[in-house]
């Protein structure tokens, strides 16, 4: 019998952790969430949320919550197929295939699970994946899960994708293109026009075309869904576990997510404030990189979220640190959940100019030195 202890190789792995830099822990925030937040007893401006639309406290959005645990209580209490199920559920699906165009939908626990669950269903040992080199890590593992081949193609590259699929493609039965809509730690778009071109062509399906969205970011709640066709997703309701074995989506997050597709549906002036105050940051950014040449560097972006790729890790997380000493939180990721450190800001609709403001004026500040 070896007398090793058989959990020692934790220690040693969790030094190794330690010793790359790449120790990540919870930071912990009090109250409601919002532009502003609290931690440790200071309010500090939240740049770092996903909460894009500003609806996860809206008293509208929470209200429904409450009302539909007091209607259904605080735990669905099984899954779909058993005795999960409840009215809202129904009511949020066809709620999101409204919005989205589609036939219908279906809603998972999360976005992670949604697609990890998907992938299981719809690909198998015979089948290929290509997936963009940046993808979230629920489509890579949803891959795995599946047995299917993955393939990474460049971030955003058709001409890859390309190159690719036509030294592969015969050897595989399905072709599934897989990819995130906004890259979460970039903030770019994938090129969807090119790759619904190559998908035609080689007769593929697009994992994004298939669609599957979020409840937990700018519905304020938390959950996941796929919209597509009714045989799509009447396949799935009897083909993806991670939708079949476990607890249907709570009463709560279910009434939430609804109530806040009403406020988005009813409300655009939200979303158009919310382009307003990503343009004018990014606009900010472009001229202070302009000013200090070299010190950050703007990622490409379409979207709310804005990334400065600094030098390295030790820069990054002394730049968090830096902003937050003036007071604004922002997200320092580095390796290995990117390749290269950067400040991940988001902006919010909810943010004032002031606010806006503040941040710009902050990292003119840390720039210099
Ligand atoms: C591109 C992408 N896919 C999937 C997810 C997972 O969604 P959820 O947080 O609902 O699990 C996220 C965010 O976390 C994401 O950014």
């Amino acid at each position: 019998m070896p007398n090793s202890n058989p959990y020692d190789w934790i220690d040693r792995a969790l030094n190794a952790i330690h010793q790359a830099k790449w120790y990540r822990q919870e930071t912990t925030f009090d109250g409601a969430p919002g532009a502003t937040i609290e931690h440790e007893g200071r309010s500090l401006l939240n740049f770092a949320s996903n909460d894009y639309l500003g609806l996860a406290a809206d008293p509208r959005v929470r209200q429904a919550a409450i009302a539909a645990i007091e209607a259904h209580g605080t735990g669905s209490t099984g899954s779909r197929l058993l005795s999960g199920d409840r009215p809202i559920h129904r009511q949020l699906e066809r709620a999101i295939a409204d919005l989205k165009q589609t036939d219908d939908a279906i809603v998972f626990s999360s976005g992670y699970l949604a697609n990890i669950g998907t992938l299981v269903a719809i690909v198998g040992r015979r089948d290929l994946v290509l997936g963009d080199r940046y993808n979230h890590s629920c489509l890579r593992l949803g891959v795995a899960a599946a047995g299917a081949t993955l393939m990474d193609y460049e971030h955003a590259d058709p001409l890859d994708l390309a190159y690719l699929l036509d030294r592969h493609r015969a050897d595989f039965r399905r072709l599934v293109i897989a990819t995130d809509s906004v890259f979460s730690m970039d903030g770019d778009l994938c090129p969807l026009p090119q790759i619904l071109e190559l998908a035609e062509l080689y007769g593929g399906m697009v994992l994004e075309l298939i669609q599957m969205g979020t409840l937990s970011k700018a519905l304020g709640s938390l959950g996941g869904y796929v919209a597509g066709s009714a045989k799509l997703i009447d396949f799935l309701r009897n083909r993806a576990p991670s939708w079949i074995y476990t607890t249907a989506l709570s009463p709560a997050d279910t009434g939430a997510a609804l109530a806040a597709i009403e406020i988005v549906r009813s409300e655009p002036e939200r979303r158009v404030q919310l382009r307003e105050n990503v343009a004018y940051v990014r606009a900010a950014i472009a001229q202070l990189t302009a000013a200090v040449p070299g010190r950050f560097r703007l990622l490409p972006s379409d979207s709310p979220i804005l990334c400065l790729e600094v030098a390295n890790v030790a820069t990054v997380l002394r730049d968090g640190q830096a902003l937050r000493d003036r007071g604004i939180f922002v997200s320092a990721v580095r390796p290995p959940t990117v390749p290269t450190s950067r400040l991940r800001l988001t902006v919010m609709a909810t943010h004032d100019r002031s606010q806006l403001d503040q941040l710009i004026a902050a990292l003119g500040d840390i720039a210099a030195f």
